[in-house]
């Protein structure tokens, strides 16, 4: 890659410098701003326009929901694939100066398409070379770059440590810069917290490209960028994290019910449950549709899926005390290393190396479906009878699917104010939402989109109120959007309320004071509000 873009790069200047030549009129503003990045970065600084042979593949490598690549979907003017630091300066330094729209990409898993789409005519500083990941295994500490992915910092942590881990996200191919930013969380959530929680120090590039620290960005600053959502504050180049302790051996457990087995009573009383358990055990539901044997047709199946850090002869007694119900044994669980459950839980076979977890090439499911995702918060138990209607409408659908995410543990310890994510004791455990379609289309993407509109309603009576509260990276513009990223304050409060609470009013302070101009936005980033950049 690295070599080929610059012979591109080469290319597409000496086209530049060959154009100004024959035509010594005004320059466009491509070469404006081309002139711009050769000025402030050194000449191997990769740029890919539409014109490049490589562009389209650059562009889709990262993009991971289909209903983001059409042939209507908007496309970066230019994208800028940073090799190092300078390149990400002279990209905001340069997109300022002439005036243009920059958005970040990291990992690409926006479920909005955030990174990579906008209605406005924008350009892309693509982070996906920026991958450096160093852990200190005596320190217990890490720096990871933001290009990185969240399976390249669990691969790179175990290759040093049987005994670190870090609590983020499932899906190996998120990208750390989005991930760690919006928050982040997995298997580790009710032991540790989120990602963001066990940040420590971050390397953010500047709306004036300058380099900060958290010394030098202050803590505001510094607490905005753990949970605010990076892309209204600046591109973080990197963060330092600390490590966390996991045990040589874990267990897990996958064990399914469908409804003919008695689902519904089980999820009902896993309510009850799952929040007020161990801070070593994470218990978690995904729901899906699957085809009965029993009964030849579809039907409801839960999956419940832990994750105990600890060895097998402790769990059982605490779920034989605790949830009996589930009727658990021995023989349903499976003790490994904690790198071995990343694997587990990713859909690799256990014994697999954890170089796989290196890989970015996404899971087929990602480059092949659309998707659309939407959240929530549940802070009482749904009775049985909301969630059978639940049941009624997932069987509506082709792809739906659930995930219910035990809170509790550490989550009710942090304050609701700690970092902007918001949502802590008091809360049961958060729902996904999703459905996914193969076919192309408008007509598609409208009715599969409607589908979880009128699931999101019908589920109204029986999750969080005032606010309604959802999670930012599962971002959902139906909650909210500015078309041009220039929201004012009571527009952005709809969606800033619900997922930061009471966190919103200090991130618009925040973004007033470090961004007053609005340079870093999107269609649901943080407003300015000018007087209130001037108050401390
Ligand atoms: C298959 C899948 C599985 C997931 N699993 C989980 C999970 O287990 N747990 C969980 O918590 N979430 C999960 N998510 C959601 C995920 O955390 C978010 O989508 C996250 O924002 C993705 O980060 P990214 O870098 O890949 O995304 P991108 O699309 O690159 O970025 C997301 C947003 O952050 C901004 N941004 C990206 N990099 C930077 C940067 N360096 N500086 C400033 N702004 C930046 C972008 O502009 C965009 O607004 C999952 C998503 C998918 C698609
Ligand atoms: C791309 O090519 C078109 C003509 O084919 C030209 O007008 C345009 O300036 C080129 N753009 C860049 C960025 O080189
Ligand atoms: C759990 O293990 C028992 C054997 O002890 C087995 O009969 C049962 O099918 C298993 N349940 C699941 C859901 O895997
Ligand atoms: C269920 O059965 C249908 C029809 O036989 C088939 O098309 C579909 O792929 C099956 N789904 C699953 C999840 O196995
Ligand atoms: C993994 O390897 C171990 C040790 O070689 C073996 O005992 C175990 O059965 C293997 N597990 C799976 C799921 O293949
Ligand atoms: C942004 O959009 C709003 C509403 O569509 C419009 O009023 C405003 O002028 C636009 N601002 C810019 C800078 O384009």
């Amino acid at each position: 890659m690295k070599t080929s873009s610059i012979a591109l790069l080469v290319l597409l200047f000496h086209t530049i410098l060959s154009l100004s030549a024959t035509f010594a009129t005004p320059t466009s503003f491509h070469e404006n701003f081309l002139q711009c990045l050769s000025l402030h970065s050194d000449p191997s600084i990769p740029i890919y326009s539409p014109n490049s042979s490589s562009y389209e593949s650059i562009l889709q490598f990262s993009v991971r929901n289909r209903r983001f690549s059409t042939p209507t979907t908007p496309k970066p003017e230019l994208i800028i694939t940073a090799l190092d630091e300078s390149h990400v300066q002279a990209a905001v330094i340069c997109s300022r100066k002439h005036g243009l729209h920059l958005i970040t990409r990291s990992g690409g898993h926006d479920y909005e398409g955030l990174s990579y789409v906008s209605d406005v005519p924008f350009v892309i500083v693509d982070l996906l070379n920026l991958q450096s990941i160093s852990v200190d295994a005596k320190k217990g500490t890490a720096w990871v770059q933001a290009g990185a992915t969240i399976g390249q910092l669990y691969h790179n942590i175990a290759v040093k440590s049987r005994t670190y881990g870090f609590p983020a996200g499932i899906c190996p191919t998120v990208g750390i810069g989005g991930h760690f930013g919006g928050g982040g969380y997995g298997a580790l959530l009710r032991k540790y917290g989120l990602a963001a929680d066990n940040i420590v120090d971050a390397r953010l590039v500047n709306v004036d490209g300058k380099i900060l620290d958290r010394k030098s960005m202050g803590e505001d600053l510094f607490w905005a960028i753990r949970g605010g959502g990076g892309a209204s504050f600046g591109i973080v180049l990197s963060y330092k994290i600390n490590l966390v302790h996991v045990p040589p051996v874990v267990t897990v457990f996958t064990f399914n019910k469908n409804l003919e087995e008695g689902a519904t009573a089980l999820v009902e009383r896993w309510q009850y449950v799952a929040d007020k358990l161990p801070q070593d055990l994470f218990l978690t539901i995904l729901i899906n549709v699957v085809n009965s044997t029993q009964r030849g047709e579809r039907t409801v199946q839960a999956s419940f899926r832990a994750l105990f850090l600890g060895v097998v002869d402790k769990l059982i007694p605490i779920m034989e005390q605790r949830f009996p119900e589930l009727g658990l044994t021995h023989d349903n669980c499976t003790e490994m290393s904690w790198i071995q459950s990343v694997l587990y839980f990713a859909g690799f076979p256990i014994n697999s190396s954890s170089d796989v977890l290196v890989d970015r090439t996404p899971a087929n499911y990602l480059v092949t479906a659309s998707f659309k995702a939407k959240s929530d918060y549940v802070t009482e138990p749904i009775s049985q009878t909301g969630l059978e209607g639940i049941w009624k409408m997932l069987l509506e659908e082709n792809i739906p699917g659930l995930i219910f995410s035990p809170y509790g543990g550490r989550m009710s310890e942090i304050s609701e104010s700690a970092i902007p994510f918001p949502h802590r004791v008091g809360n049961i455990y958060d729902i996904h939402y999703s459905v996914a379609w193969i076919e192309k289309g408008l007509k598609a993407s409208k009715e599969h989109i409607g589908w979880i509109r009128r699931l999101y309603r019908y589920v109204t009576p029986y999750v969080s109120k005032f606010p309604r509260s959802a999670y930012l990276n599962y971002r959902d513009l139906d909650l909210g959007q500015s078309k041009n990223g220039t929201a004012s304050y009571s527009e952005a409060k709809e969606w800033g309320i619900k997922y930061f609470k009471n966190n919103f009013d200090r991130l618009v302070k925040v973004k007033s004071k470090v961004d007053p101009d609005n340079f870093f936005r999107n269609e649901q980033s943080i407003p300015t509000i000018p007087s209130w950049g001037k108050k401390n």
